[in-house]
């Protein structure tokens, strides 16, 4: 090759290589402060997400609780394991907590909140909306950033499914899962829990949980057939029958239609 290809080559790439913005807050340093007596971040879109999810609290208080404990828990794993903390966006993090329940918003004007949507899905097109809308995001949110908290809230209850997405994701569904009953987590002080418990109680997260999950398979039915929530339709709401409406019976169908057209068993 000719030097003067080479030259032009290296004066090619060195335009349109131009350096990548910085987007992601992994190892940055963020302000904080201090909830519960847990260190967490403490940014101008941190801070309005809690007054967002603040809104829950005249009709259902368990969700702002579990929203802010599933933040908090994370946190305090993080604040539990230097190496693990630095490896975490912080401020992606509590977005993808705090904001992950979106979609139980039981205020008749709620924001959102779809018929169409299962309420995973309202969640994370929500949080993308709510990101999106805040002026203090602006240059600082890619796409990359939003997919982790897109993803996990979106995949927040299909367990297995999230398993090889972003560490980013995984951490947000999983400061989330320190929320099912059973023993504690290794990863979080006991202090820790004590303190995040006493602020923000969870003695009525199942009651309440029950409560909106047959709420959902009430007023939005063709949102929760063939999910999980379609269960507490089933055992809790008169009229609601999801027979029809399963990918299994549409597998039926189909199934039907073929042994019609060709009778047999073979494959
Ligand atoms: C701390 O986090 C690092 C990085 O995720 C992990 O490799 C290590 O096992 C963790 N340490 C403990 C004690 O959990
Ligand atoms: C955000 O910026 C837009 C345009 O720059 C402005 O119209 C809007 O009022 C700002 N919103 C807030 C909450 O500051
Ligand atoms: C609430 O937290 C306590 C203390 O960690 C735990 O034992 C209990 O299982 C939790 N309750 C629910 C409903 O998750
Ligand atoms: C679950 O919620 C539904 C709807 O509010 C209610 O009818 C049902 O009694 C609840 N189950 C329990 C065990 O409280
Ligand atoms: C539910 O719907 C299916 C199909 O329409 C029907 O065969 C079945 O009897 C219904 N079940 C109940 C409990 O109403």
């Amino acid at each position: 090759m000719k030097f003067s290809v080479v030259a032009s080559a290296l004066a090619l790439s060195g335009t349109a290589v131009a350096r990548p913005k910085a987007y992601s807050h992994i190892g940055k340093k963020l302000p904080t402060t201090t909830i519960a007596n847990i260190e967490v971040v403490d940014t101008q879109l941190v801070r309005d997400a809690i007054t967002e999810v603040k809104k829950f609290i005249p009709l259902q208080p368990y969700l702002y609780n579990h929203v802010m404990r599933s933040w908090l828990f994370g946190a305090a794993a993080f604040n539990n394991n230097a190496t693990l903390k630095a490896q975490i966006d912080l401020e992606a993090h509590a977005l993808g907590t705090l904001l992950h329940d979106l979609g139980w918003d039981m205020r008749p004007d709620s924001p959102w909140v779809t018929k169409e949507q299962r309420f995973e899905v309202d969640g994370g097109a929500g949080a993308l909306q709510f990101i999106r809308s805040h002026n203090c995001s602006k240059n600082q949110w890619d796409e990359t950033r939003e997919q982790w908290v897109y993803d996990a809230i979106a995949l927040q209850a299909i367990s297995g499914i999230p398993d090889y997405k972003s560490m980013q994701t995984q951490w947000m569904i999983k400061s989330v899962g320190f929320e099912f009953p059973g023993p504690r987590s290794p990863l979080i002080k006991d202090a820790d829990y004590d303190s995040i418990l006493a602020e923000f109680p969870n003695d009525t997260l199942f009651r309440g949980t029950n409560y909106t999950f047959t709420w959902m398979a009430s007023t939005k039915p063709d949102a929760t057939y063939n999910t999980y929530i379609q269960d507490f339709g089933t055992a809790y709401v008169p009229g609601f029958n999801a027979t029809g409406h399963r990918l299994f019976d549409v597998i039926q169908g189909g199934l039907q239609a073929e042994i019609a057209a060709n009778p047999g068993t073979h494959l």
